[in-house]
């Protein structure tokens, strides 16, 4: 292919060639050290390509490496190679109800249907019908499909889901995407036997295959020689410890380099990437607090701000500061959500007068949290 002149030059001034290769919702066409998962993925859908009966598939590992990014580049190529296969992503931060998510899909088959305003059952049998008619063979893919199971319809939907995959005649292929490997013990024997036909499991990336993935971004985002070797070393040595996420290395090199450039270096070093590390570090953790509703960040801010706290002090700040009113049952439900999201942790008290309470805390650092709250 011809090169652009435009290619390798950056703006003056900057460290950058193109720091937009280091932003969350960079898709790489590169994906290195993934082969057998990419393969395997490949395979599972290579029989749907094909027009056979397809497995479902349960997509684990830890944070950070890689599992949406494969996923994502293995639907993209299947649906290059035929028109047989459309897919349809869901990330369940935001489609976390059987309701929304039945409708997710019934739009996706091809019909319109409100989030709102009709019964879950209805939506069902209307994407029953609609799967009837599609003329193509869909992939759902519920990424981040833990949050499902905040609230107990997450079984059911899966049930629904599977009844269609186990029974029907035209019937869809189901991903599920999940850094929880447990989730599928939390299952009925049936659901998990269904849904977990076939298992992808992404193992953490060592220090030396995270050293080869940032130098492959510098790459793309750096000017030739800004970056020295051994901040990509430091930033791989660091995710390497943190279970091998990628998603913080990413966002230490973006942090870097603007740090070194808003001192007007032409060069990113070891100085920056510290910096940088630490403002990053617990990145991963605050995935899904840009999906939480307001009344949720209330009190999480409120609970980050007061180090342990009762659930009636909760309540009692909330109502404080809260504009729209609350009944003290379902800021309860809220804390428990939350609990279950992974954000707080509660432990329970027994009172001097034979009453229980419980207390919260935060499981992610509290100036970080707060500092993420206040940017949505
Ligand atoms: N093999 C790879 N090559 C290049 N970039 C990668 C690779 N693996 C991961 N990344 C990058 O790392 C970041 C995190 O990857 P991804 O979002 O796929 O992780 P994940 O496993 O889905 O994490 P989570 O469980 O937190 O959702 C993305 O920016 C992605 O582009
Ligand atoms: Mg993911």
């Amino acid at each position: 292919m011809k090169s652009n002149i435009f290619e390798k030059l950056g703006v003056d001034g900057s460290v950058f060639l193109d720091e937009r290769h280091l932003y969350p919702d960079f898709v790489p066409e590169k994906l290195l050290h993934r082969d057998r998962e990419i393969e395997g993925l490949a395979r599972i859908f290579n029989l749907l390509v094909k027009g056979r009966k397809p497995h479902n598939v349960f997509i684990t590992g830890p944070t950070g490496v890689g599992k949406t990014t494969v996923a994502r580049f293995v639907l993209s190529e299947a649906e290059e190679f035929t028109e047989r296969v459309k897919s349809l992503y869901l990330n369940c931060f935001e489609f976390n109800s059987r309701h929304s998510v039945l409708s997710g899909i019934t739009n996706f088959l091809g019909r319109a249907s409100p989030r709102r305003g009709i019964a879950t059952d209805e939506i069902y049998t209307s994407m029953l019908e609609s799967l009837s008619k599609a003329a193509f063979s869909p992939i759902i893919v519920l990424d981040e499909a833990d949050q499902l199971f905040v609230s107990s319809e997450g079984q059911k939907l899966l049930y629904d889901l599977l009844r269609v995959t186990e029974f029907g005649k035209n019937s869809f292929c189901l991903v599920l995407v999940s850094n929880n490997e447990s989730l599928a013990f939390s299952l009925d024997e049936r659901v998990r036997s269904s849904l977990g036909e076939e298992t992808i499991r992404f193992s953490p990336y060592s220090p030396e295959q995270l050293k080869d993935i940032f130098r492959e971004r510098v790459g793309l985002a750096f000017l030739p020689s800004s970056v020295e070797e051994e901040v990509i070393g430091f930033v791989a040595a660091k995710c390497a410890l943190l279970g091998g996420d990628c998603r913080i290395g990413i966002e230490t090199l973006l942090k870097a380099g603007r740090e070194a450039e808003k001192h007007g270096l032409r060069k990113v070093s070891l100085v920056h990437a510290k910096k940088a590390f630490e403002s990053v570090e617990g990145a991963s953790l605050l995935k899904g607090v840009k999906y939480l509703s307001a009344a949720e960040k209330t009190i999480l801010s409120i609970v980050a701000k007061n180090g342990e706290i009762k659930s009636g002090r909760v309540f009692e700040l909330f109502s404080g500061s809260f504009s729209q009113g609350m009944s003290e049952r379902r800021l309860r439900d809220l804390l428990n959500g939350l609990e279950k999201k992974g954000f707080l942790l509660s432990e329970q008290i027994i009172l001097g007068n034979q009453g229980k309470t419980r207390s919260f805390k935060c499981m992610v650092p509290a100036g970080l949290l707060l500092k993420e709250i206040s940017k949505n």
